[in-house]
């Protein structure tokens, strides 16, 4: 992959994520309510403690970072990085709103971290990676700014057929638009959904007790309309093909989305399963 076409993928990812950042704002509380566990999860397996410096990235609207600078406290400082200002403008306000005055937040690309090396106690990342057209640059920059034997943690989808919530959206719009074969190697949703994938490029940094875990949960909605708005609000990669169709397409999509969602329907709720492939690693003493 050349050198202009990665950098014009990493600015389509600024725009597309730009673009929903506010409906990330609108859909916070809910998000925060249905995965607030992934947030534990990722500080408890990069090992993060009190007084510690904590890198996070992609943060968007502060996740995880925002519950790393309450863990690290008022003796340690926490870096959300992301490429949308737009993004992290709600985190921002949302850190203020918590009060927390140790985490900052600021625009970058995980590609090419602006940070010294060995300087981060911790890195956790939720969401991003796989979104990177050159991923093994980020995990060699990874590797590179955290200190030796401290942690790194990412979450990233894993298999659109474990993951109907995401998956079922992309089925309705292959029903009424041809969509090219997905290039494994091209950066999306579940570019890093097969396991080693993404545990095997931090081995390649030299990251030691590498692990790589599915791990299984569970979301809901109230119900499939809502379930279908949020979705169209928040989730880039689909908007930009949404956008790709035609007035009656669209109608057509909603009803397809809304009807394969209610299989899921669970006493008043509509429940999804999840499955998230967490990798942590730790770099050598
Ligand atoms: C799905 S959002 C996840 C945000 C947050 N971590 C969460 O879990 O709610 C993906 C985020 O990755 C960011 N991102 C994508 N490519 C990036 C890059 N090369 N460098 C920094 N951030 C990037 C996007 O701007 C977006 O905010």
């Amino acid at each position: 992959m050349t050198q202009q076409s990665s950098q014009q993928l990493i600015e389509g990812q600024r725009q597309d994520w730009n673009r929903v950042a506010g409906g990330w704002e609108k859909w916070d509380r809910f998000f925060d309510e249905q995965m607030a566990f992934l947030n534990h999860r990722l500080v408890a397996d990069a090992r993060l403690r009190f007084g510690m410096r904590l890198l996070d990235l992609g943060s968007g609207t502060g996740y995880p970072a925002l519950l790393g600078a309450q863990t690290v406290g008022s003796s340690g400082s926490v870096i959300g990085l992301d490429l949308a200002e737009q993004m992290l403008a709600v985190a921002r306000r949302k850190a203020t709103t918590l009060g927390l005055a140790n985490v900052t937040f600021r625009t970058g690309d995980v590609t090419a971290l602006p940070f010294d090396a060995n300087s981060f106690d911790a890195v956790t990342s939720r969401f991003c990676l796989m979104f990177l057209p050159e991923i093994p640059k980020a995990t060699a920059e990874i590797a590179r700014v955290l200190r030796p034997g401290n942690w790194v943690a990412a979450a990233v989808w894993s298999a659109p057929e474990k993951n109907p919530s995401i998956g079922l959206s992309m089925e309705a719009i292959k029903s009424v638009i041809e969509l090219p074969t997905p290039d494994p190697t091209a950066p999306g949703i579940f570019r890093l959904a097969k396991p080693g994938d993404l545990a095997g490029m931090l081995q390649q940094t030299g990251l030691v007790d590498v692990t790589d875990q599915e791990f299984l949960a569970e979301w809901s909605y109230v119900s499939a309309d809502e379930y279908y708005t949020s979705l169209m609000e928040i989730a880039a990669p689909i908007q930009n093909l949404m956008t790709t169709l035609s007035a009656p397409q669209i109608q057509e999509v909603r009803r397809l989305i809304t009807q394969s969602a209610t299989q899921y329907q669970r006493g008043n709720r509509i429940t999804f399963p999840l499955a998230i492939r967490m990798v942590a690693a730790r770099k050598p003493l």
